[in-house]
C-alpha cells in the first residue's frame, strides 16, 4: 500500500475520519505503531524528556532529531513521520530552511513541526515554496517553558484565544499542511478544527479536533511523576504494548479518546 501523506491526511479530515498520532523515537516502536495502524509518527523533541531525563525539550539539537527520525524512518513502512525542528532550529528563516533539509534528507521525515505563531509566519512560506510540508504547533509549546514560566494551558482567557484562532488561520494561509493544538480548551480547539481545512491534531485538546497525539511513554505509563492530565495509560486493563497501541488506535477513531475526565479546560 502506498505510505500515507499530507494530501491523505487531508482526505481523512474530509471524510470525518479521525487521525490517530503517536510520539516515536526508535525503529522497533515505529514497526509496532505502524503495524498497529497509526497514521502519523511524530519525532518529538519530547525525546529530550522521556528518552533523555532532561527536565525540558531544550537541550534537544538538530543532530538528536536527525539521529531518532532516522531511527524511526527504517522501522515504518505505512506511516508519516513527522519531525520536530528543536529550540532555535528556526530562528532565522535560513536556518529553519537548513535544519528542515537535515530531517528530510538526513533523516528521511515527510513533514518538519515547528512551534510558534506569527513570528513564525515567513519560516512557514518559505519551507512550504520549497517543498517542505510544515506542522504547526499552537497552544502550549514547550520550548517557551522559560518565558511561559510552567507548562500550563494556553488560550484561556478571550484575548489569548483570540491570538490562537488569528494564528491557526495565518498558518494555514501561509502554507503549513497540518497544525497541533498543545493544551487549549477543547471548544476553541474543536472550533478551530471546523474552520481549518488543514487537520487539527489535539493533546490536552479536547475529542474534537481531527486528530490526537499522545506522547507514547504516557500512553504505555511510562511517567516518573504524575501523568499529564489529559494523558492515559492504556496499558491498564492490556497485557501487552501491542495491546495497548491497539486500543488507543481504537479509541481516538471512534472519538472515545480523550474522554470529558481527560479534557481539563
Ligand atoms: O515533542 C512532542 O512530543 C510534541 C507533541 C506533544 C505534540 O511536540
Ligand atoms: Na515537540
Amino acid at each position: 500500500a502506498v505510505p500515507l501523506s499530507v494530501t491523505t491526511l487531508a482526505a481523512m479530515k474530509t471524510r470525518g475520519e479521525r487521525i490517530v498520532c503517536l510520539t516515536c523515537y526508535d525503529a522497533s516502536f515505529a514497526h509496532l505503531l505502524d503495524a498497529a495502524g497509526v497514521d502519523v509518527l511524530l519525532v518529538g523533541d519530547s525525546l529530550g524528556m522521556v528518552l533523555q531525563g532532561h527536565r525540558t525539550t531544550i537541550p534537544v539539537t538538530i543532530e538528536h532529531m536527525v539521529y531518532h527520525t532516522a531511527c524511526v524512518n527504517r522501522g515504518r513502512s505505512q506511516a508519516l513521520v513527522i519531525a520536530d525542528l528543536p529550540f532555535l532550529a528556526c530562528a532565522t528563516p535560513e536556518r529553519a530552511v537548513d535544519n528542515a533539509a537535515r530531517l528530510m534528507q538526513e533523516g528521511g521525515a515527510q513533514v518538519v513541526k515547528l512551534e510558534g505563531g506569527a513570528a513564525l509566519l515567513d519560516t512557514v512560506r518559505r519551507l512550504t515554496e520549497q517543498g517542505v510540508p510544515v506542522c504547526a504547533h499552537l497552544g502550549l509549546q514547550p520550548q517557551s517553558v522559560h518565558r511561559l514560566g510552567g507548562y500550563r494551558f494556553q488560550g484561556r482567557d478571550h484575548a489569548a484565544a483570540e491570538t490562537i484562532r488569528h494564528d491557526a488561520l495565518a498558518m494555514q494561509d501561509a502554507g503549513a499542511s497540518m497544525l497541533v493544538l498543545e493544551c487549549v480548551p477543547a471548544a476553541l480547539a474543536t472550533e478551530i478544527s471546523l474552520t481549518l481545512s488543514i487537520p487539527v491534531i489535539g493533546i490536552g485538546a479536547g475529542a474534537g479536533c481531527d486528530g490526537q497525539v499522545l506522547v507514547l511513554h504516557d500512553l504505555l505509563g511510562l511517567n516518573a511523576g504524575r501523568p499529564p492530565s489529559f494523558s492515559r495509560d492504556f496499558l491498564r486493563g492490556h497485557d501487552s504494548i501491542a495491546a495497548a497501541i491497539a486500543a488507543y488506535v481504537a479509541a481516538v477513531r471512534e472519538g472515545s479518546f480523550p474522554a470529558a475526565n481527560e479534557t481539563p479546560y
